[in-house]
């Protein structure tokens, strides 16, 4: 049912994830591997998709996400390979990814150490990764301005508002708390920028 709800929600905001697939197109040569850790419903990979032959591979751990992304490449006509697994430990092989993108889901990991060290693992030398999440110190207020933005009809505005108090604050990280996880990551270079209501980390193998 929550898998149900977020995905109806997201598909209200999918010109976010086109813009997001359109700028990652920008940076990578066609036919590049590329890894959506995490991918709920599965927008980003599909609308990337649509832009190039890339090979797209999307890992959640949830039976029904992964059902639902399945059926939505389908019906989008894109091929995309989403598979059940855990960010934490990863069913992949080693050095296989170009690029690799973490969205709205980092806060979720139960081992979240775990889960950098395995996103380096699975990318290859040189390959980059991008983790795109909620801060810990954003404001009530400018939350609220980031769900009026959403497109949502009032039930969903007030659920999401209660969603992210409740729930997402409380899970998310610090800058702080992101520097000293990824020092226990392999990376070559981290970079964290404050965006918004959220972090875009960008790492390099
Ligand atoms: C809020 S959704 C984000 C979905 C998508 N990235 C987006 O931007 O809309 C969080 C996702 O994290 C997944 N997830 C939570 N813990 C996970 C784990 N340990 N490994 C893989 N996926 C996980 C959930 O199943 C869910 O699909």
């Amino acid at each position: 049912m929550v898998a149900k709800w977020y995905t109806a929600n997201t598909g209200k905001t999918l010109e976010e994830f086109t813009k997001l697939a359109r700028r990652i197109d920008r940076l990578l040569p066609h036919g590049s591997a590329v890894l959506e850790i995490a991918p709920g419903p599965g927008y980003f990979c599909i609308e990337l998709a649509k832009l190039g032959s890339y090979a797209i591979t999307g890992l959640d751990i949830s039976h029904t996400f992964v059902e639902i992304a399945r059926k939505k490449a389908a019906d989008a006509g894109v091929q995309v390979d989403f598979r059940q697994g855990n960010a934490s430990s990863m069913p992949l092989a080693n050095d296989c990814f170009d690029l690799l993108l973490c969205r709205a889901a980092f806060k979720n990991f139960g081992q979240p150490v775990r889960a950098l060290q395995e996103m380096c693992r699975v990318l290859k030398p040189g390959g980059r990764g991008l983790i795109i999440d909620l801060r810990k110190d954003a404001s009530v207020e400018s939350i609220n301005l980031e769900v009026d933005g959403m497109g949502l009809n009032a039930v969903n505005k007030v659920l999401t508002k209660l969603v992210f108090r409740t729930f997402l604050l409380k899970t998310a990280y610090t800058k702080e708390q992101f520097q000293q996880m990824l020092t226990q990551a392999n990376f070559r270079t981290v970079d964290i920028r404050e965006d918004g209501i959220g972090f875009e980390i960008s790492m390099t193998k």
